[in-house]
């Protein structure tokens, strides 16, 4: 038997398709590659993150492109959150990608979730493609470190250590017995 590709991607559903009320489509979208969800949640992104994500945008668009890119996912025209997922199991990268559809929505597949979703913001160019996918190995290792941590995760694929830190975290301040 051909040995098994394991692979986690993260996706994003951006603010356009969460104040679209699409997240239901996209993931019964998703469900179509039997791919298993490894983690899930709500996150609204800063101007750090959104950064981070996107550092290789600045060189490859411009400065213009890319401001306009981190204050769409930053929630500026939408809403501030994103639904931010991994999704996990063979070949994962290429069959998310495939039902996404290319980044340009206009070039992208009719029956994709670009295609059909995605839009060209007429004043700036910008793709408001309603999703985000990894799109290669490495750069899914990268995402999922800057979105999730570890025991947020219901499998870890990638090596952890424990660290102790003093960090201050916000917590109930009536806790269920
Ligand atoms: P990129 O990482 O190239 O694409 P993908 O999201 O498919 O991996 O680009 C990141 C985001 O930047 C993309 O989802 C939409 C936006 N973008 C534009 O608005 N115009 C562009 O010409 C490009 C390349 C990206």
């Amino acid at each position: 038997m051909a040995e098994e590709n394991i692979q986690q991607t993260l996706v994003l559903i951006k603010p356009d398709g969460l104040v679209k009320s699409l997240t239901g489509n996209i993931l019964t979208a998703l469900s179509e590659t039997k791919l298993i969800i490894a983690g899930a949640k709500i996150v609204q992104v800063d101007r750090e993150l959104a950064e981070k994500h996107y550092n290789k945008l600045r060189e490859e668009k411009g400065d213009e492109i890319f401001e306009e890119v981190l204050k769409y996912i930053q929630g500026h025209y939408h809403t501030n959150r994103v639904l931010a997922l991994v999704y996990q199991g063979e070949n994962a990268i290429s069959k998310v990608r495939e039902i996404a559809g290319e980044t340009n929505p206009e070039k992208a597949s009719p029956i994709s979730i670009r295609g059909k979703y995605g839009r060209i913001v007429s004043s700036t160019g910008v793709f408001e493609n309603v999703v985000h996918c990894s799109d290669s190995e490495e750069n899914a290792e990268r995402e999922i470190k800057i979105w999730f941590k570890p025991d947020e995760l219901s499998n870890i694929m990638y090596p952890t250590e424990e660290k102790t830190t003093t960090k201050t975290e916000l917590s109930w301040k009536e806790e269920v017995e």
